[in-house]
């Protein structure tokens, strides 16, 4: 790991950028200004100017590193899907389709809230959890943030359309992140849908999909008439099945923000995913710079959970604050430790905007002169 650049130990120490420079190339060490240093060169940099480096993080967060599970401790879990398109391509109709079909009939009276992520079962028994977030920004924003949640990538394509700039951006992302792709060839209800252009299309990105000789799986579907769209399911958990998606349920929970937001009567609502442990009623969780109790948690249709397991999309109520999506959360043994590394967190944040301000204001004179 890297951490600061030559700039900004010079600044944190009180002496100039160039001295720092000069320092390492006295050690052999050849480095610019805005190059980030590793630990080991920065505590020998530091104690040529008779300074210690104190990895404060790094010890606090010691008490959220997670164990490697055993073997045997592994149980399936359903696949984590994020839907991906050009605009008007038919994403949202495509997830509301899904969520119509599969809401357990009689439950809430059917009334779905939007929390971010919602969870299907299908007749089979299978699950599939979708993210219910604008497809790209689950990518970007959360990928920016280092978390991986998606499993598989659902990329929809209209028929009536061609393969779109942000179609090409869409595949880009779920390769770049190594997620396999199912493309949903949608409209095809529309007497203009002209399924195999599009798949020519694909070919001629050395994208094959099944039809054409390839591996990659694609299904043409209808998302307003329902038509393919069960198949496209089908598909999916056949791509999740090889996938062998595993974790361990018997252990604190852990996983990614979705989204948050402070509602007027029931305070921070924060959607998080699951992706390790259980997570239960009571547990104090530390989420990015926030932290808290868990005092209530509900599951995509309103309904109190009392805890949820592996890739289950659940909102709880209970944060000091909102977190950002793509943060991790960590449930931990201590109340009093979850709050430390959330204080702790801040003020890091707080200390590096200022150190990025000052940053910025000696580049500009550097460039000036
Ligand atoms: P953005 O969120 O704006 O990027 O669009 P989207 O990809 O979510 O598309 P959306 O689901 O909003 O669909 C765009 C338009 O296409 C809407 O008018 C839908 O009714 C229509 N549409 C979506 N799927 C189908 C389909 O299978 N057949 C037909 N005929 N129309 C569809
Ligand atoms: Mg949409």
């Amino acid at each position: 790991t890297e951490f600061v650049t030559a700039q900004e130990v010079a600044t944190m120490m009180g002496v100039s950028t160039t001295e720092i420079i000069s320092a390492c190339m006295s050690l052999g060490i050849m480095v610019t200004m805005n190059q980030r240093l590793d630990a080991e060169t920065l505590s020998i940099v530091a104690d040529e100017f008779g300074f210690e480096v104190e990895f404060v993080t790094a010890d606090l967060e010691e008490a959220i590193e997670e164990r490697e599970d055993a073997p045997e401790d592994l149980k399936p879990r359903a696949p984590i899907v994020t839907v991906m398109g050009h605009v008007d391509h038919g994403k949202t109709s495509l997830l509301d389709y899904i969520r119509e079909e599969n809401v357990i009939a009689g439950e809430s009276g059917g009334i779905t809230q939007h929390i971010g992520a919602y969870a299907v079962s299908l007749d089979g028994g299978q699950k599939i959890t979708f993210l219910d977030t604008p497809g790209h920004e689950a990518f970007t924003a959360m990928r920016a943030r280092g978390a991986q949640v998606t499993d598989i990538a659902i990329i929809v394509i209209a028929a009536d359309d061609d393969i779109m700039p942000q179609t090409r951006e869409a595949i880009s992302h779920a390769q770049a992140a190594g997620v396999p792709i199912v493309f949903a060839i949608n409209k095809v209800d529309k007497p203009t849908a002209n399924p195999e252009k599009i798949k020519e299309g694909l070919a001629n990105m050395n994208l094959l999909v099944e039809d054409w000789g390839g591996k990659i799986q694609s299904q043409d579907i209808s998302a307003k008439t329902g038509q393919g769209v069960n198949e496209l399911l089908e598909k999916v958990l056949l791509e999740a099945e090889m996938l062998d998606l595993k974790a361990n349920p018997d252990k604190l929970a852990s996983g990614t923000v979705v989204e948050a937001f402070l509602d007027k009567g029931r305070g921070y609502v924060s959607t998080v995913l699951v992706q390790g442990g259980t997570l239960k009623i009571g547990d104090y969780v530390l989420a990015g710079t926030c932290s808290g109790k868990v005092k209530a948690m509900q599951d995509e249709r309103g309904k109190i959970v009392r805890e949820a397991g592996p890739s289950s999309p659940i909102s709880i109520l209970g944060l000091d604050g909102a977190p950002q999506a793509g943060d991790k959360f960590n449930v931990l043994e201590d109340e009093k430790e979850a709050k430390q590394i959330a204080a702790k967190r801040s003020q890091l944040l707080r200390e590096q905007s200022v150190r990025t301000q000052r940053h910025i204001t000696l580049d500009e004179i550097g460039r000036r002169i």
